[in-house]
């Protein structure tokens, strides 16, 4: 089995470079993303040797277009010259906050794929009915890529109740929408279900395990755990043996 991916969702924090450098360094190793706010980006890329790079967003135009009259924004060149492999996109606290829309997010794979990394596509239902979750997941899947993308990208299934929550989602329901994720792929494009699948929402040392042995996922989404070092030296440690 190829080794799961942890891919480190910072957020908006911490508040110093000290502390993000402190943290970067601790957990430095091959199978880690670590997706600093952009202002840290440089400088813990110059601490790890052997983890990867990724931001947590992106601009759908170059800097090229209008003469990068976005202010506000950063595109998809700086993140690649900075040396970012990996981009998460439409993360749930974008759609809702931000109101980031499905148009928008595919706009922003596709840049992200054309300079050579790698989107992180977050999808995840709300709760409530279950034939309403299942839509909601649909959705967001087929709005958001068309043929030619699914094979190129990393899809973060992050179930919006689990985020940030501490009550993360019962691998067996994992599972099961891991599955469905995987038709609706496959319906796509022919060979869609082999499109690597992370889990992510309150994952920690005691439940990373669960959802790679278990579920079967591809990797894990780390948000407030792969801030605290040792919880995530534990989470690396807990996916060794597997
Ligand atoms: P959490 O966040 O691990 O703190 O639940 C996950 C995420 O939002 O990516």
């Amino acid at each position: 089995m190829k080794k799961p991916l942890l891919v480190a969702n910072w957020k908006m924090n911490p508040t110093k470079l000290a502390k993000a450098k402190e943290i970067a360094k601790f957990y430095d190793n091959e199978n880690v993303v670590i997706c600093p706010p952009f202002v840290f980006l440089n400088e813990v890329k110059e601490t790890i040797k052997k983890a990867s790079l990724g931001a947590q967003n992106c601009f759908w135009e170059k800097s090229s277009h209008k003469k990068g009259a976005f202010t506000g924004e950063i595109s998809g060149e700086m993140l690649a010259d900075i040396g970012c492999r990996f981009v998460i996109l439409g993360h749930s606290e974008r759609r809702e906050i931000f109101k980031e829309d499905y148009l928008s997010i595919k706009r922003k794979i596709k840049i992200t794929l054309s300079l050579g990394m790698t989107p992180i596509l977050c999808i995840g239902e709300k709760g409530g009915e279950e034939k309403k979750q299942i839509e909601t997941i649909k959705k967001q899947i087929t709005d958001s890529l068309e043929k030619s993308l699914v094979k190129k990208i990393i899809i973060a299934y992050e179930p919006v109740f689990a985020i940030g929550t501490g009550k993360p989602c019962d691998s067996y329901l994992a599972e099961k929408r891991k599955l469905l994720i995987k038709k609706i792929l496959e319906e796509i494009v022919k060979g869609g279900d082999k499109t690597p699948i992370l889990y992510g929402g309150s994952v920690n040392s005691k439940n990373a395990a669960l959802y790679i042995k278990e579920a079967g996922f591809d990797g894990l989404l780390v948000g407030g755990a792969s801030l605290d070092k040792k919880e995530f030296k534990q989470i690396i440690e807990s996916l060794k043996e597997l």
